[in-house]
């Protein structure tokens, strides 16, 4: 009996730092689950980090460090390629093909480019504003069915399915549709000081943010301090108790809770009794992981191993995509 063939999946993080708990949550924690089930491609997305300044030699370790922090968190190259961006020049080919058919108009309409243009009001570049096409490059590249992100990257997504449409229509049937996949569980985790905004690992505040390689003296301290309200009562209500809200989901995330189980559980009692648990959550499904990422970033003759290997793998579908593109688009090819 002929194998039903598995969906394909790919997404990205950007080495600019260690990877917060909002990223595990959002996006890293399910990509190890997918392998399972799916065929998998991970990248560590170096080119998207360059639209903000980056010091090389920090990008250089970040990018090694996201790929050890991938490796402990259960990407298994056995069964998933892993590989750096700009290890596969094919992206950057195919960018510039989808730059020519995406319009200036539909860019200008990204909230993360506004957001960002704004935050770096010295540095608003042109890589900052057709980000998406590269994204979309990333994406489309693979053919990709599915990509696991957080919910920040939505509008992205749809703009990919829009380009990948655009350019099916206009030449013929070459690229598969991707779907965005989002679980509804920490979609967005938020930041532990103003809970009305994303947990971000640019944030000037370090409390805000929970680092995947935060000790558990400083996990517990962040929790500690995270805002919360006056009410003294644990439940869910995002729009006026949106800082104990985003520490249900962290919790609900980690144990498995409902959050009407958790209500129950911390009926009548404080919220320093709520932190702490919610804390302790964290702490507990890190240590495995941090344990791991200090073994294996002490190997890096076997990352960068898994990175070449990565590489060649990926670049092995990527660049007969864009071969067939450059055909359709009229690009002679001796
Ligand atoms: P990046 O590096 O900003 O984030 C990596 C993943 O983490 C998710 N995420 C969050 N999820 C929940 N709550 C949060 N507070 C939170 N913060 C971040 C993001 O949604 C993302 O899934 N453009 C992408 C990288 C990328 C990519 C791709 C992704 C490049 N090419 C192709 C998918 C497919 C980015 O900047 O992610």
């Amino acid at each position: 009996m002929e194998e039903m063939k598995k969906k394909r999946i790919l997404s990205g993080i950007q080495p600019t730092g260690t990877f917060t708990l909002g990223n595990y949550i959002g996006a890293v924690r399910n990509w190890a689950v997918m392998q399972e089930q799916f065929e998998c491609l991970y990248m560590v997305a170096d080119l998207h980090a360059l639209t903000v300044r980056q010091e090389p030699a920090a990008l250089r370790a970040h990018t090694r460090e996201a790929a050890a922090m991938l490796l402990a968190a259960g990407i298994d190259p056995a069964r998933s390629i892993l590989f750096v961006q700009s290890h596969v020049p094919s992206h950057t080919m195919l960018n510039w093909v989808l730059c020519c058919n995406t319009q200036f108009g539909e860019l200008s309409r990204m909230t993360q480019y506004k957001d960002k243009s704004a935050k770096h009001p010295d540095n608003v570049n042109a890589g900052l504003f057709t980000y998406p096409c590269l994204m979309a490059a990333d994406i489309l590249i693979y053919n990709a069915d599915l990509v696991p992100v957080g919910g920040d990257q939505k509008q992205h997504l749809e703009l990919s399915r829009n380009i990948a449409q655009r350019f099916n229509n206009t030449y013929s049937p070459t690229f598969t549709m991707p779907e965005p996949y989002i679980t509804k569980a920490g979609a967005k985790i938020m930041s532990l000081q103003e809970p009305t905004k994303k947990m971000s690992k640019s944030d000037t505040n370090a409390n805000s943010f929970i680092l995947m390689t935060d000790t558990p003296d400083q996990i517990m301290k962040k929790f500690k301090r995270a805002v919360t309200d006056s009410e003294g009562v644990v439940r869910a209500d995002s729009e006026n108790k949106p800082g104990v809200t985003n520490l249900m989901s962290i919790y609900s995330v980690f144990t498995g809770k409902e959050f009407s189980r958790i209500e129950a559980e911390f009926a009548g009692k404080g919220y320093g009794d709520f932190k702490e648990a919610v804390a302790q959550s964290v702490i507990d499904t890190f240590r495995p992981i941090q344990e791991e990422y200090a073994r294996i970033l002490a190997d890096k003759a076997y990352v960068d191993q898994v990175l070449k290997d990565g590489a060649a793998a990926a670049a092995r579908i990527a660049d007969r995509t864009t071969a067939k593109v450059y055909r359709k688009v009229g690009l002679l090819q001796l």
